[in-house]
């Protein structure tokens, strides 16, 4: 079981619901272990946090999730100046793709190496150290876009998103009636840096606080998975599985 106050560490922590996350957590007494590859921001978000808490503790670290030697080095580094690491939230990601194709293999490489296989390196660096600490919780931040392929843009960010998930899934029949615990979140639309573009226009976009207080309130349950918020999120899900293909063409 975890501490009530536990030490997390968030990737993709300078902006978005990475951030977000990281102010919420804060407030909710926790210490924060904060990476991404834009420091600027994080000092400035390590002065917010600590101006409206100040006896929390948070430590921050450039990262960029894509050079596996620095996510290992980086997770060990955090977990060294706490002494352990509660929580690890998965969350650097990038939604770059382009239809498959048509000429742009480096925005789909690129975000395939970002969500798939930087997210495979943060997980295996979380499991070295929960394995050794024999406990801990592992969060997965995947997307709505897991539920079913998805075309032209986000095919490619739709497959990495279904394979993180698996990959927690994977880890949770393994893990079951552990104390290592693993949460995979299905985000839907959540203004933030990645779809700012949207904003004026999806009556389904909920604001960055909003969303992140609903993930962090399916974190803090420590649930097996949730999509957030709920509405309309979770009855969409079943939806998005179960539809005909003529019926999900014209969904979405
Ligand atoms: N917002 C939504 O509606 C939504 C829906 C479903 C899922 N999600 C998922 O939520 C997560 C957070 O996204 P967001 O919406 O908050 O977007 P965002 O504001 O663009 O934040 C993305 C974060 O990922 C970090 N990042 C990207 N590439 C990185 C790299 N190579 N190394 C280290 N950090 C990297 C960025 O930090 P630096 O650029 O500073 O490195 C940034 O902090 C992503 O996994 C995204 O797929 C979002």
């Amino acid at each position: 079981m975890l501490r009530l106050m536990s030490t997390i560490l968030i990737t993709g922590a300078s902006s978005g619901l990475g951030a977000e996350m990281a102010r919420q957590f804060a407030a909710h007494g926790n210490d924060l272990a904060l990476c991404a590859r834009r420091t600027e921001r994080l000092e400035e978000l390590k002065a917010e946090i600590l101006a409206a808490h100040p006896d929390r503790r948070v430590e921050v670290r450039a990262l960029d999730v894509t050079d596996d030697d620095q996510v290992f080095a980086v997770f060990r580094a955090f977990r060294d100046d706490f002494g352990h690491l509660d929580r690890i939230v998965v969350n650097a990601g990038l939604g770059k793709g382009q239809p498959l194709g048509t000429g742009r293999y480096d925005a789909n490489k690129a975000t395939a190496m970002t969500n798939f296989v930087a997210a495979l390196a943060q997980t295996e660096a979380a499991m070295e150290i929960f394995r050794a600490q024999g406990a801990g919780h592992l969060v997965m931040v995947s997307s709505m876009s897991a539920m079913r392929g998805l075309p032209g843009n986000l095919a490619t960010y739709a497959a990495t998103k279904a394979g993180v998930a698996h990959l927690v899934e994977g880890l949770r029949v393994e893990l079951v009636g552990t104390p290592i615990k693993v949460t995979v979140l299905y985000p839907g639309y959540i203004i933030s840096e990645m779809n700012d573009y949207a904003k004026p226009t999806s009556p389904l976009m909920a604001t960055t606080e909003k969303g992140v207080r609903a993930m962090v309130t399916a974190i803090e349950k420590e649930v097996d998975s949730a999509c957030v918020p709920p509405l309309p999120w979770a009855p969409l899900s079943v939806v998005m599985k179960h539809a005909p293909m003529a019926l999900y063409r014209r969904l979405i």
